[in-house]
């Protein structure tokens, strides 16, 4: 079966961490959407890695990691990723595999993104700017360059029709972008060919073939459930399908191969970008989130917006994607806090509801709380649930009957060690 691992907020829940420690339970660690505005952070043995297109299952030595038909890649990053990993003696030819149809992020996506951001001026999205939206729609478009056609002899031409056509788009924004275009092409085309020296699959054959062989899939979600491009908070959205479904045409799998569905979730709330964000604080609280959590963007080092957990939002991404099983992280970073809110409905033009409406304004809806109690006692040295404080327990219970899925683990703290089953 494959199972799935999907962030429910707005990205940076901790799933890189939370692959990385589950990574032993499985032969094989996928992408199935997204591209560099990812960022995952795993941290072991004192070291910490940011893994921007690399499944997370890169660093055990047993796991082969997939970079599946639904994920953009840039070479460019790509390379610095791998680049960064060489003093772990890592085999990508054979630990490292790339669908052919996957989609290849041009330089000049990323001038178009710049353009078309500096185009929307205050409605701007707050993209990492890394191109993926023009590159998803050159995949949609059908003009878009996938991983194999490197593999071809006229690729380059393609590439050349297709930049000569961004350029007169980028001439038609008429926005004053600064580039060098021969400089971004010789990093660009130094960059492919250490890509050509990975190894290229039809990644649907592959995981076909390894469920027939009983073999064991991961599926690494990237960003989150209210960045899905169809059920998130749009056009506030990134854009790919982040939600369960998205894992299915991103691998090749058919549905009724998916097993357990894993949901992730911090236990407040961070936004990075532009958009709505209901339970947003911009008081001490908020200041403590950010500083506690040290809530900085993996990809961009922005700061992260912060706020109180919403339980409304949670629900619908449980809903979404068929969560079988929650985790919570960075319980840790609610230490200290004598009392702790919760979002339970939503005030909308004045009627209570407890669903995501279509249009989320900041004064068309007003958050309801439910407050809880909260505690003292430091998280980040314990192992057991029997240690955790009762008033954790107690906000755990209502959260599980809130959405009706158990919470099975919770994290305090950022190591792979600092991991409570419960
Ligand atoms: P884009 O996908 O880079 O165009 O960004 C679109 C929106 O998604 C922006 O608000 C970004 O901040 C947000 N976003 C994209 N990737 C991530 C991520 O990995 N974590 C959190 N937010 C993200």
């Amino acid at each position: 079966m494959v199972d799935l691992l999907l962030g429910l907020q707005w990205g940076d829940e901790g799933k890189g961490k939370i692959v990385d420690v589950f990574t032993k339970n499985y032969n094989i660690i996928s992408r199935f959407q997204g591209g560099p505005n990812a960022g995952h952070t795993l941290i072991f043995d004192g070291n910490k890695n940011v893994l921007h297109t690399i499944p997370s299952g890169i660093f055990h030595k047993t796991a082969t990691n997939v970079v599946g038909n639904g994920v953009v890649i840039d070479p460019v990053i790509f390379k610095k990723e791998i680049d960064n990993l060489a003093d772990y003696n890592i085999n990508f030819k054979t630990k490292l595999l790339i669908s052919r149809k996957a989609h290849i992020i041009l330089p000049t996506h990323r001038l178009l993104d710049a353009a078309s951001e500096t185009l929307k001026g205050k409605a701007k999205i707050g993209s990492t700017l890394k191109g993926i939206g023009p590159t998803y729609m050159d995949k949609t478009g059908r003009n878009g360059i996938r991983i194999g056609d490197l593999e071809l002899d006229d690729w380059k031409e393609r590439y050349n029709t297709l930049t000569k056509k961004h350029l007169k788009l980028l001439d038609f924004y008429g926005v004053d972008i600064e580039y060098n275009l021969k400089e971004l092409e010789e990093e660009f085309f130094n960059a492919i060919e250490l890509l050509k020296t990975l190894t290229f699959i039809d990644s649907e054959e592959f995981f076909n073939q390894a469920l027939r062989n009983n073999k064991s899939i991961l599926a690494e979600g990237a960003q989150g459930s209210l960045l899905d491009i169809d059920f998130g908070t749009y056009p506030f959205v990134t854009s790919s399908n982040t939600t369960a479904a998205g894992a299915c045409t991103g691998l090749g799998v058919a549905p009724n191969k998916i097993g357990e569905v894993f949901g992730i979730f911090k236990a407040y709330t961070t936004r990075v970008g532009s958009g709505p964000f209901p339970t947003e604080l911009f008081d001490q609280d908020g200041e403590t989130m950010s500083r506690v959590g040290n809530e900085f963007g993996a990809t961009t080092g922005r700061p992260r917006r912060c706020g109180w957990l919403d339980l409304v939002a949670l629900k619908y991404s449980v809903q979404i994607n068929g969560v079988t099983q929650l985790i919570m992280m960075k319980a840790d970073v609610l230490s200290g806090f004598d009392t702790l809110k919760a979002c339970t409905s939503y005030d909308y033009k004045g009627e209570e509801i407890q669903h995501l409406p279509y249009n989320i304004e900041e004064d068309n809806v007003t958050p309801v709380y439910t407050e809880f109690k909260g505690w003292k006692k430091d998280l980040t040295g314990l192992n057991n649930k029997a240690d955790l404080p009762e008033n954790l327990l107690n906000y755990i219970k209502y959260i599980e009957e809130f959405v009706e899925v158990p919470v099975k683990i919770v994290s305090v703290g950022p190591d792979r060690k600092q991991t409570i089953n419960l």
